[in-house]
């Protein structure tokens, strides 16, 4: 990689284009039957969506040297998990959304029954994937039952689901910060961690290696819900593809409603200061993982 031309937008596109072709791959198509569930399990996964966390395992990946195309089926496990969080987190009788990914929620074309189960099968789907011994060649058992450990309990009431229903709990209720932090680390912080741990076990890092890149996850994971919150205040619909305002309407715990939004930014910009020291010992091969550390906290969308 030439460093002096590196650019992050074309890489962010190389890379989605990469993680995208092989989730066509591996979602059953949409004739497959029940049809309508696999339309619309197709139709979030292929609705948009920045891939970051598919992106960050690549890259983390990528960082200690390892061969990119062996983590691809974790990268699209995640993507799965997380899209189906997206679905569930969307229905009415959680934020009740109407737009996602730049087009209505899936429970506005599907129902809400089958946007359930498009969520459910597609949870299933990324552990039906990584159970299945031919995606992963020459990787050996004990590493890839690690990923599907770490992938699992990240997603789980430990993790993601922990995180979110503590969110929904805390809905128009006076927060504190260390709660608000249990919030976002574990809804939102918790899948972003994995994707760059299971990056790092996939690549062959070194213990330290994997410590390191751990501390790179926590801080970007926690920094991407500090930003998604500011976003849905200052953000144009169009631009960020899903409803604006909808923290505010529902009452939600965020870093801007207890920090207000310089204090959020304040925040955000020093989570980026730590992930970015996180990578003090790594060189120019963790150039993708600096940069995206940075777009996490100034995007737009
Ligand atoms: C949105 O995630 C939900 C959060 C966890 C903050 P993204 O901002 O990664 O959404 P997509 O995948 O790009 O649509
Ligand atoms: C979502 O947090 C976290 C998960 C989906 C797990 P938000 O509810 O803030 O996400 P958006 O803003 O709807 O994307
Ligand atoms: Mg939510
Ligand atoms: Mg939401
Ligand atoms: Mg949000």
């Amino acid at each position: 990689m030439e460093s002096s031309h590196w650019q992050l937008q074309p890489y962010l596109k190389e890379r989605m284009q990469l993680v995208d072709s092989a989730l066509d791959r591996y979602l059953p198509d949409g004739e497959t039957l029940p049809a309508i569930l696999h339309d619309a399990m197709r139709y979030s996964i292929f609705a948009g969506g920045k891939r970051i966390r598919p992106i960050l395992m690549l890259a983390a990946c990528e960082a200690v040297g390892g061969e990119v195309n062996n983590v691809l089926p974790a990268a699209c496990a995640i993507e799965m998990i997380h899209s189906y969080s997206l679905i569930h987190d969307d229905l009415p009788a959680m934020d009740d959304d109407d737009f996602r990914r730049g087009n209505p929620t899936n429970h506005k074309v599907y129902g809400e029954a089958t946007a359930i189960l498009a969520g459910d099968g597609l949870l299933t789907e990324a552990f039906i994937l990584l159970s299945n011994r031919s995606v992963w060649g020459d990787i050996s058992t004990a590493t890839y039952l690690e990923v599907i450990h770490i992938l699992a309990k990240s997603s789980g009431s430990r993790g993601m689901v922990g995180g979110q229903v503590v969110d929904m709990e805390m809905e128009e209720k006076p927060i504190d910060l260390p709660t608000l932090e249990y919030i976002h680390t574990h809804k939102t912080g918790a899948l972003i961690l994995a994707a760059i741990e299971i990056g790092a076990l996939l690549g062959g890092a070194s213990a330290e290696q994997r410590q390191a890149l751990c501390r790179y996850g926590e801080a970007a994971g926690l920094a991407f819900q500090v930003a998604d919150d500011i976003l849905d205040i200052v953000a144009d619909q169009s631009q960020l593809g899903k409803d604006v305002g909808s923290d505010q309407q529902r009452g939600k715990a965020t870093y801007p409603a207890l920090l207000g939004l310089a204090g959020a930014r304040q925040r955000a910009s020093e989570l980026r200061e730590v992930a970015l020291s996180s990578l003090d010992s790594f060189g120019d091969s963790a150039r993708p993982l600096r940069e995206i550390a940075s777009f996490i906290v100034d995007r737009s969308c």
